[in-house]
């Protein structure tokens, strides 16, 4: 089994920003436990972050016949972006949506999530523990 991690605008800058509400993990912390979680898994899994809706796009794009799943948090494109929910419509690939944060008890342009109406599962609020779940969930529904 293949599984892609995609991240979107400033989680690239996990640690420095918002740690109040985001944590204080780094990026190369959430890389790390992907990692780790690979090898406990026994699965490969790649991951890309991009702060650039159409690379996310281009991304999404190109899973299609390389991969068995997506693990995403689009981010604050989450709220505004109809070209992700498209892509990941496109390609049909089954996919989980991470947040970090909590967004159900944040502010009101947050609750609504684009690509989370393609996603059949939404982890929030876990820290970068939710990228673990959400790997292995689709480990244990798809591998
Ligand atoms: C986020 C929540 C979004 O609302 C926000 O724009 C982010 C991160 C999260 O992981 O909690 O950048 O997706």
């Amino acid at each position: 089994m293949k599984l892609l991690v995609i991240n979107g605008p400033n989680i690239n800058m996990l640690g420095i920003r918002e740690p109040g509400i985001y944590g204080k993990n780094s990026y190369a912390d959430l890389l790390a436990l992907i990692e780790k979680t690979s090898l406990e898994a026994g699965i490969q899994i790649d991951h890309f972050q991009s702060n650039h809706e159409g690379a996310i796009v281009d991304t999404i794009q190109a899973a299609y016949g390389a991969y068995d799943g997506i693990v995403i948090n689009p981010a604050a494109y989450t709220h505004t972006s109809v070209a992700i929910l498209d892509a990941l419509k496109a390609v049909s690939i089954p996919a989980v949506e991470v947040h970090i944060s909590d967004v159900d008890s944040r502010e009101a342009f947050r609750q609504v999530s684009y690509p989370g109406m393609y996603c059949e599962k939404t982890i929030k609020g876990q820290g970068i523990d939710g990228y673990r779940q959400a790997i292995v969930y689709l480990q244990e529904k798809y591998g």
